[in-house]
């Protein structure tokens, strides 16, 4: 089955509600940015590159859903106010949906440069600009993924037990998925690989998302809880680790979902392979180190119970940061569509980008 986690149809985005997999299957619509952004915050799309990707449509949507205003026609003839207004209110909204994942800024910044090549144009031929860069952003994450995917495979031996947290599947991305990508193509190079999915507390990306999307494939998957890796590891029962990534800082330290950061101390104590899975979009140059990410704090709610049935005990103090920070040197490789950089460091991630 093609996952495909956001799609183009009849004139709006449609994206897989990931809030309620594996129980249904079900795409909502988006017409506006607002909307989108509201889709970001509340998780319908979650995952770094799939965020970046949203968050493309929505700036075109609001451009085409600007450009059918009849005040915005008007404007065609001279003035054009209105039509910017509400772009920047669109990039605005979008921008503060979620802070991690810096695939949303970088996606954001893509499209007002776009913007800004056109901006002499009509609204209408400014839409439709911005929704073929939208469609070009989705498309080429798909190569990328396929890209990082043969370089990673590479790196698994035949027979390889990995262990993956979170969800970096195909529903993290517009398709394949980075670390799940690579696992996708180690089975298409052939090798026999089996996925070891941490059930990823409280959000339960891992249980949901990444069993679900093995199953769908038929690569075998054994779920486990959080604190169940340890066990694993001094068993002797992991090979390999990869995981994905929401934010690189320039000297290698990653963020990525909750509890990656206890996995990869774990690795380097039983002497197992770190790796990431990392397009250059997910890298910020611009952030120094991994204590600069900015790391978003979630609701309590997610770690109290689930819907109505609170397991904590009432005024207990809760909290709930939705990532942490592995530093550089607990990571084996970081995988990406140029190649693996092994040890990554301020030198060699600055020479990735040539
Ligand atoms: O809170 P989420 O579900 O958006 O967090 C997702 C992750 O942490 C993923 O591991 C990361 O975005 C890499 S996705 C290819």
């Amino acid at each position: 089955m093609k996952i495909e986690t956001l799609r183009w149809f009849n004139n709006r985005l449609e994206m897989i509600d990931q809030r309620i997999l594996p129980a249904a299957f079900e795409y909502l619509s988006y017409y506006t940015a607002s909307s989108v952004a509201e889709g970001i915050r509340s998780m319908v799309v979650r995952g770094a590159p799939a965020i970046g990707v949203a968050a493309a449509y929505g700036v075109a949507l609001e451009a085409l859903h600007l450009s059918e205003e009849p005040s915005t026609l008007r404007q065609a003839q001279g003035e054009r106010v209105g039509f910017n207004k509400g772009m920047e209110e669109g990039f605005k909204v979008l921008a503060a949906s979620r802070p991690t994942a810096v695939n949303l800024f970088w996606a954001l910044q893509r499209m007002r440069k776009v913007w800004e090549s056109v901006a002499a144009q009509t609204p209408q031929q400014v839409a439709q600009r911005l929704l073929a860069e939208a469609h070009e952003i989705l498309a080429e994450d798909i190569r990328i993924n396929k890209a990082m995917g043969a370089h990673g495979a590479a790196l698994l031996k035949d027979g390889a037990r990995v262990l993956t947290h979170c969800n970096a599947g195909a529903l993290a991305t517009a398709g394949w998925g980075t670390a799940l990508g690579v696992f996708r193509s180690a089975v298409e190079a052939g090798k026999k690989i089996s996925v070891i999915a941490d059930e990823t507390r409280p959000f339960l990306q891992g249980a949901r998302l990444t069993a679900w999307e093995m199953v769908q494939e038929n690569i075998p998957v054994t779920l486990i809880t959080d604190n169940m890796a340890g066990y694993m590891m001094a068993h002797g029962e992991v090979d390999a680790v990869v995981v994905g990534t929401d934010r690189v800082a320039a000297n290698g330290d990653v963020a990525n979902k909750i509890g990656t950061y206890m996995v990869a101390v774990l690795a380097q104590w039983h002497n197992i392979p770190f790796y990431v899975a990392c397009p250059l979009s997910t890298i910020d140059l611009n952030i120094a180190s991994g204590k600069d990410i900015p790391i978003e704090e979630r609701s309590v709610e997610e770690v109290k119970g689930f819907r109505d049935y609170h397991w904590a005990a009432e005024g207990v103090k809760i909290r709930n940061p939705a990532f942490d920070v592995t530093p550089a040197e607990l990571v084996t490789g970081l995988i990406t569509e140029r190649g693996v950089v092994l040890k990554p460091d301020v030198q060699s991630i600055r020479k990735l980008f040539g």
